[in-house]
């Protein structure tokens, strides 16, 4: 019997972040890690970083001193390691800044973390391991041992080969790879065996996805949505984040066609100016972005779409942002995520000569912000009287309610049985809340 040992981990980033956070626990269960909620008194310490803008990479180094605190409680007996994005950014600087730090590892290489810890716990060891391997870090690591829940994520695709102007993804997660088809199923399968009822496919380019087919031909997302539509007691799909040039026809269709297949689409445009966009290098219009739209709510009319958005590119007048602010009445958001433009090291808009002051991106941000939110909430309370396909996920904050999630992914309160997590019904929604939805059960509809 090994002797448990107590893992924490500290997940900044996107979802991909939260899913790898997911696996790195996998990989280091055989060694006696057991998830740990807090981290004082844990034997290991991973932050899984993220580089996206300045002050997601700034919180990692606040944290460490604060770890770095209850290191030295210990008397030194706690591995910290530094994973994601930073990591593979930073490299040997986080040792340089923080050299109580044991171990920096990239993204790609959490496979290897065994060997790491091994090699860290020999006294006064540092391991740093931010090359790309040549391996495929999926091809070695376990089956998943902690269940993620009703609802799951599923890497399919990582890296980027599209090279934003703004963006260091391409740079910290390395060239785009798409994961074989029947590798995912079998974990789609597998996280339906341990409950999952609601999978959301991850790729930074998700829709960018072409695989190996089990018949040794590629498919593209759209195929690949179609194979997982029929794994039993898989109730529901979504696929996050997409890039608008990868929309392709039989992607739309499968909207059109496949019900499980969520009507809800995470669809990042950045800007609405033209101008902008080819200087962010998004490679497409604000135009050819309304016709994706247009048909993708021709498939499902009551697609629901949601962005990201960045105030303050190098370059951007008021003209510009105007034009933004167009397209999003134009196209009427469920919800969406707004950034002020963060210069990052190494990325081309970093060292373009024309950076937008601070007050106007601040002005900017709030403006559009506040058209973001004014949308959010109309469409809330445009689902209030309406009857829609809830998922159970969970207990709700009060004795006696359940949670769960709109098609549409609001949380929802309603009273209700625990023996109902897991399983999908019809809610009449009687109100709007800020950040979520009150109901009431109308009937059963499918279960699991
Ligand atoms: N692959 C996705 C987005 C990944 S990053 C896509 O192509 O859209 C998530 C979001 O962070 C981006 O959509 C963008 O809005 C924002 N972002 C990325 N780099 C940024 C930067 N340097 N400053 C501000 N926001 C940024
Ligand atoms: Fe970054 Fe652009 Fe790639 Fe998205 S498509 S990850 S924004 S470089
Ligand atoms: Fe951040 Fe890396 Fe994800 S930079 S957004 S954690 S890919």
């Amino acid at each position: 019997m090994i002797p448990t040992k107590r893992l924490h981990v500290i997940t900044w980033g996107c979802q991909m972040n939260v899913y790898d956070s997911g696996r790195m626990a996998d990989v280091l269960a055989p060694l006696g890690y057991a998830p740990a909620s807090e981290p004082e008194g844990a034997d290991m310490v991973i932050l899984n970083t993220c580089h996206i803008r300045d002050k997601a990479a700034e919180k990692v180094f606040s944290e460490l001193g604060r770890l770095r605190v209850m290191k030295e409680a210990a008397g030194g007996d706690m591995i910290l390691a530094v994973a994601g994005c930073v990591a593979q950014a930073e490299g040997a600087e986080i040792l340089a800044r923080a050299p109580y730090v044991d171990i920096v590892l990239g993204p790609q290489t959490y496979h290897r973390l065994p060997e790491m810890v091994a090699r860290a716990s020999r006294a006064g060891n540092k391991v740093i391991e931010t090359d790309f391997p040549p391996e495929d870090k999926f091809d070695h690591l376990p089956e998943s041992t902690t269940p993620q829940g009703v609802t799951a994520f599923l890497t399919i695709q990582e890296g980027c080969d599209k090279f934003c102007s703004f963006c260091v993804v391409p740079y910290t997660r390395g060239a785009e790879q798409s994961r074989p088809a029947a590798a995912i199923l079998r974990e789609a399968r597998h996280l339906v065996s341990q409950g999952a009822r609601e999978i959301t496919l991850l790729g930074q380019n998700v829709n960018a996805w072409h695989g190996e087919a089990p018949d040794g031909s590629t498919w593209g997302l759209g195929r690949l949505l179609r194979e997982l539509a029929e794994v039993p007691d898989l109730l529901r799909l979504r696929y996050a984040t997409s890039h608008p040039r990868d929309m392709d026809d039989d992607l739309i269709a499968v909207h059109r066609e496949v019900p499980t297949l969520m009507p809800f689409l995470h669809l990042p445009v950045q800007s609405g100016s033209d101008r902008m966009l080819a200087a962010m290098n998004r490679k497409h219009t604000a135009d050819d972005y309304r016709r994706i739209v247009d048909r993708l709510r021709d498939a499902r009319p009551d697609m629901a779409m949601s962005s990201d958005f960045i105030v303050g590119h190098p370059g951007e007048t008021e003209a510009d942002f105007e034009a933004t602010m167009t397209l999003v009445r134009d196209i009427n958001f469920a919800m969406a995520y707004s950034f002020k433009y963060s210069s990052r090291p190494g990325t081309p808009a970093a060292g373009a000569p024309v950076q937008v002051p601070e007050l106007d991106k601040d002005r900017r941000l709030q403006a559009l912000q506040a058209l973001l939110r004014e949308q959010q909430v109309k469409f809330g309370a445009g689902c209030v009287g309406l009857d829609l396909p809830v998922l159970f996920t969970g207990p709700g904050r009060h004795p006696g309610q359940i949670a769960g999630r709109s098609p549409f992914l609001q949380p929802v309160h309603l009273p209700g049985s625990a023996n109902l997590i897991g399983t999908e019904s019809l809610v009449r929604i009687v109100a709007n809340h800020p950040n979520s939805l009150a109901g009431t059960l109308v009937q059963e509809r499918r279960t699991a």
